[in-house]
């Protein structure tokens, strides 16, 4: 081959990689099998193998985000590196402080956030030693990353020792690795380098196994937090990045300090109105608690806290055509429409499909098949329909017909009270249900199989292999059908198997979640498994004959809806879903998730907190009470423990009394947490 055919070769390649990437990182919607995606990037490998020179600029781009790659060695972040709530406009950043006033107790003068811009880059944790950086690692899923030390140590604006005689004895420096605007074009024209947008390419620049094409690109660095700082004597973030900058770390030049929600919106419409002049892509800015002990009491729920929001920019629109609407049925029996569109650009993300949330949108917006429409896409969720652009002259398909039956199981359609949502009544008889709950199953949330994406599930399930979650998880049983479909080979198939097998090594809360019960998300599925001390427990629960006894079991559980428990309840009494869990809890490795929590004095108590307390909200009350190690209830019974009050305290305190339960004033509660 010559040089030109192996050069014109690769990059064919790389474009159809780069345009998969697309498709699967943005749109969420791949056309390939994880296994054709890998053949071709073993492609580009071995061509680039055999002709290392003249390949010698091609990236081979692996997964960015999610999951630490096996090809690098992994490692447990100090502290967990937290994500972002986002705030669209002035009444989401009103409900923002709402909720910081509501859970400081309203006590609260003078509140200050700082702010920065929010940048469109990777992050990334540097842990430096008595100064010296030690370990550069990628966010990864936010417990566990890769480690990327030597490349990072290329990056000219990361310093490897901090410039301060006194420096902490442990810290970690958080921020966003990216590349500018300029530098990213001129990568890509000046290289033989295809990727699709400055992240992407920052990313793909970081997660290089050989360090020199990392140094080889140009790459950039920007402060915007820390995890364990052993030593710091100022009580603002603020102050604390103006000391990382005297230490030699880039820290935002917008770094700024803004006292009020109008100040935000100011500061916010100014920057948008000039974020050309920012050289690196910005996707809104970052409104953050200033004072640090305040972000610790605040503390975060899920993966965000509640000190921080990410306020981003106006979505970016475009025009194009719905070419048909297709009705999705979901894993509870949700049926949405979804509009299948003639593809097109939107601020550099190819957009193929669009939401319609329901059919009353549907109706409300008179959307037809066939239609103009203006399209939205704000970060990456699904872009949505705003509306039809109309046009006189064109005459218009008839209206979309809503569906009295379910289209894959033709069930009838139910709609419940206070519901806009459609369902499938057909439930475990819904085919369309059932492999929804499949693909749930091995999703990235839930077990988080590698190898095992919607395609693979929608062909197993076609071709009969598997029918429930256990037939997954004893899916090596038909290796020799699986290795013969097209795309599949014995090393995809051993790339799903040994996922499968670390996989199953999961927590109670994990698989209650995966079992894709309405109302039982990942918050509910904690809440439930944090009741049962033992997976022994947990079954002995299961039985119908502890079944109302289990239902009054939830009820108590503070933070745990009557839907839910309902949704719990009724799951299990169907005959097949209870056989289900008993063959997962013994075919899977189940644990109970021990949450490190320090001992203290009302570790493993049941708390119930009653009346008015004075010196903070119920919720600061009860999220302080389980960082300790307690579990919060919401009723009384005779398995509370403890009961503390405030001002006002009605019958539970009597019943307290009755119950001979310890009770506690909120003075003996306040000192208790000091003594702590
Ligand atoms: S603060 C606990 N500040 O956005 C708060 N994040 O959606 C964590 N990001 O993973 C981050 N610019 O990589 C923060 N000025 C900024 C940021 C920023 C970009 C990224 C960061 C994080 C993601 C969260």
């Amino acid at each position: 081959m010559n040089t030109k055919k192996i050069k014109l070769d690769a990059d064919s390649i790389l474009k159809q990689i780069n345009y998969h990437n697309n498709l699967y990182y943005n749109l969420d919607s791949p056309e390939i099998s994880d296994a054709k995606y890998d053949e071709l990037v073993s492609k580009l490998r071995v061509l680039k193998e055999k002709n290392p020179e003249i390949l010698k600029n091609i990236d081979i781009l692996t997964k960015i985000g999610g999951e630490p790659s096996a090809q690098f060695t992994k490692f447990t972040h100090p502290t967990r590196m937290l994500s972002l709530d986002n705030a669209m406009d002035e009444d989401d950043l009103e409900n923002f402080e709402k909720k910081v006033f509501n859970f400081l107790g309203n006590k609260i003068s003078n509140l200050e956030y700082s702010v920065e811009p929010k940048i469109d880059g990777i992050s990334l944790n540097l842990i430096y030693e008595n100064g010296h950086l030690v370990e550069g690692v990628t966010r990864g899923n936010g417990e566990v990353g890769e480690v990327v030390t030597e490349n990072i140590k290329t990056i000219k604006e990361i310093p490897k020792k901090l410039n301060t005689k006194n420096p902490p004895n442990k810290i970690e420096i958080r921020g966003e690795v990216f590349m500018t605007r300029k530098d990213f074009n001129l990568l890509n024209k000046n290289s033989n380098t295809n990727f699709a947008n400055p992240r992407n390419a920052a990313a793909g620049s970081l997660r290089q196994l050989d360090k020199k094409i990392t140094a080889s690109r140009p790459l950039k660095f920007i402060a915007h937090g820390f995890g364990i700082i052993d030593k710091n004597s100022n009580d603002t973030y603020y102050n604390t990045l103006l000391d990382f900058k005297k230490w030699g770390i880039p820290i935002s030049p917008k770094l700024n300090i803004l006292k009020s929600i109008s100040e935000m919106i100011k500061f916010h419409e100014d920057i948008f109105k000039n974020r050309n002049d920012i050289p690196y892509d910005i996707d809104g800015l970052v409104y953050k608690v200033n004072n640090l002990e305040l972000q610790t009491r605040l503390g975060f729920v899920g993966k965000s806290p509640r000190w921080a929001i990410a306020h981003k920019f106006a979505a970016e629109t475009a025009v194009t055509e719905i070419e048909k609407i297709d009705i999705q049925v979901g894993r509870t029996g949700a049926l949405t429409p979804v509009a299948r569109l003639k593809p097109i650009n939107v601020g550099g993300v190819l957009v193929a499909n669009a939401t319609l949330h329901n059919f009353e949108e549907l109706e409300k917006k008179d959307i037809r098949e066939g239609d103009r429409v203006l399209i939205e896409r704000a970060g990456d969720v699904i872009p949505y329909i705003i509306e039809v652009i109309q046009d006189k002259n064109k005459k218009r398909k008839s209206k979309f017909k809503v569906p009295t039956n379910c289209p894959e199981c033709n069930s009838i359609i139910i709609k419940e009270k206070d519901e806009v949502v459609i369902r499938c009544s057909g439930d475990l008889k819904c085919s369309a249900q059932e492999v929804e709950r499949l693909k749930h199953f091995v999703s990235k949330t839930a077990l988080d199989i590698d190898g095992l994406g919607e395609k693979q599930i929608d062909l197993f399930y076609q071709i009969k292999l598997i029918k429930s979650f256990s037939d997954i998880i004893k899916i090596k049983n038909y290796k020799n059908k699986i290795i013969d479909l097209e795309g599949w080979g014995d090393l995809s198939y051993n790339n799903v198997i040994k996922s499968i097998e670390l996989k199953k090594n999961i927590y109670l809360s994990k698989l209650i979640y995966a079992l894709g019960i309405r109302h039982i998300g990942e918050k509910n599925a904690k809440l439930i498994a944090g009741n049962f001390p033992s997976i022994d427990d947990f079954k002995e629960w299961l039985s119908e004959s502890k079944r109302e006894a289990l239902k009054s079991k939830l009820n108590e559980i503070d933070g745990l809806g009557p839907k839910a428990v309902e949704s719990f309840a009724n799951y299990l009494a169907h005959k097949s879903n209870f056989d289900e869990i008993t063959e997962l809890l013994k075919i899977c490795n189940v644990s109970i998730e021990t949450i490190n929590v320090k001992q203290t004095k009302i570790s493993n108590k049941t708390i119930l907190f009653t009346g008015s307390l004075n010196t903070m909200s119920r919720a600061e009350a009860k999220a302080t009470a389980e960082r300790m190690g307690a579990k919060v209830v919401s009723s009384i019974s005779k398995s509370t423990d403890i009961l503390i009050y405030g001002d006002k305290p009605g019958s539970k305190l009597s019943k307290a009394i009755e119950l001979k339960i310890k009770t506690m004033t909120e003075d003996e509660w306040t000192t208790l947490l000091k003594e702590s």
